[in-house]
């Protein structure tokens, strides 16, 4: 089977890390975003992976080309040279989508769950109509795309970010097309969700797929730390092999094997450590992600925050409400941040008292 991965847009939602690296490298506990998704569909047999990126995106190319190798899956960059939104990709991908007339995966690509690509396919082929949304239930369905079925699951109603509560069960962002679905797209900028599904929906031809477990749009940093602690949580019965074990490390916490961690420290729950970072004595962090080469020096405190690549975080300092740090940042020592979005390369000798953009 193929899958098409909508890795397009530039990922503003998550500056500053997307100031360093295109919003799919980004490292979601331990892993490029996008890799999670790249590993469960070869999982479950995909074997050619279509990237539609919508900008010049060599470092992408260079770094997932390697993962791609590894993995035994085949990977298509198709490169649109002005963004076609959602739909868009799907037409200019069309020779590769209908070179033989299996159904194919289309994915969003800032999203985490337990992918249930396998489940999908077969519920797909099951009610053997066009399409299959998968949908989840979330509290604020209005920055969502909100979906209304009946009880067999065949959908009535698709409306994009609605301004007014229509359902809770919105789009997940994974979808199962027939190739029939690209004689509904032209080749120019569509969005699949305001143009194509809605459609769909009145013509009978969409179904939807409930998801079981957590989800998680993690294209923004609150958002981003709320889907690490979920997915950490989901791998204490899943792969609980992949958490850390040690002195003053609390359950749910991802550690690289290359990261050192000092004496007395109080790491966790829902901490996520990358390759090289050094955490010296006396740290408290919680509810955190520290990305790779990062130095956090001793008695320092971290909660709820985003530590960049390659940052030093001085003594005593003090980070809190979602404080996220670029790559490269120096934080002083005796510091206090408080929600504080930190462009690259920054040196900080001021506290932050109010959530504010340093640049
Ligand atoms: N190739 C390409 N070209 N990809 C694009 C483009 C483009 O022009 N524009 C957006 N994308 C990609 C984004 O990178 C992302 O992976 C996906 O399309 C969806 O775009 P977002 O910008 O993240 O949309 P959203 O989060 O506001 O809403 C979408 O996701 C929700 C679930 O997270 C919609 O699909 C909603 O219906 C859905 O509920
Ligand atoms: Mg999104």
């Amino acid at each position: 089977m193929k899958a098409l991965i909508l890795v397009g847009g530039f990922g503003t939602r998550l500056r500053p890390l997307t100031l360093s690296r295109p919003k799919p490298l980004v490292e979601f506990a331990n892993k490029p975003l996008v890799l999670h998704m790249i590993e469960a569909l070869v999982d479950a047999g995909v074997s050619h992976v279509v990237l539609a990126v919508s900008y010049r995106a060599e470092q992408m190319e260079q770094e997932l080309r390697q993962e791609a190798e590894k993995l035994g899956v085949q990977i298509t960059f198709s490169l649109e040279t002005e963004p076609l939104g959602t739909a868009g990709p799907l037409a200019l991908a069309r020779d590769i989508l209908a070179s033989n007339d299996e159904p194919f995966f289309v994915l969003n690509s800032d999203i985490i769950c337990n992918f249930p690509f396998r489940d999908m396919v077969s519920f797909h082929r099951n009610h053997g109509k066009e399409g299959t949304i998968v949908v989840t239930k979330v509290e604020e369905p209005s920055k969502y795309g909100v979906v209304c079925y009946d009880e067999r699951g065949r959908i009535e109603r698709f409306v994009e970010k609605p301004q007014e509560f229509v359902s809770n069960k919105i789009n997940a962002g994974l979808y199962i097309f027939n190739t029939s679905i690209l004689d509904r797209i032209q080749l120019r900028p569509t969005s699949i969700e305001k143009e194509i599904f809605p459609v769909m929906a009145e013509d009978g031809n969409l179904f939807s797929f409930e998801l079981q477990g957590f989800w998680m749009d993690v294209g923004q940093p609150k958002d981003f730390l709320t889907g690490m602690c979920m997915y950490l949580t989901s791998l204490k019965t899943k792969d609980p092999s992949l958490l850390y074990k040690g002195d003053g490390v609390a359950s749910g916490v991802m550690v690289d094997p290359t990261a050192r961690i000092g004496k007395n420290c109080k790491i966790g729950p829902n901490v996520t450590i990358g390759p090289d970072v050094i955490i010296e004595d006396g740290v408290r962090i919680k509810r955190a992600t520290v990305m790779r080469g990062a130095h956090i020096k001793s008695h320092s405190w971290i909660e709820n925050s985003i530590v960049g690549w390659r940052c030093v975080v001085g003594r005593w300092v003090r980070m809190e409400n979602v404080t996220v740090l670029g790559e490269d940042v120096i934080v002083q020592d005796e510091i206090y941040v408080n929600g504080g979005i930190v462009l690259p390369h920054k040196s900080i000798a001021a506290s932050v008292s109010e959530p504010r953009i340093i640049m």
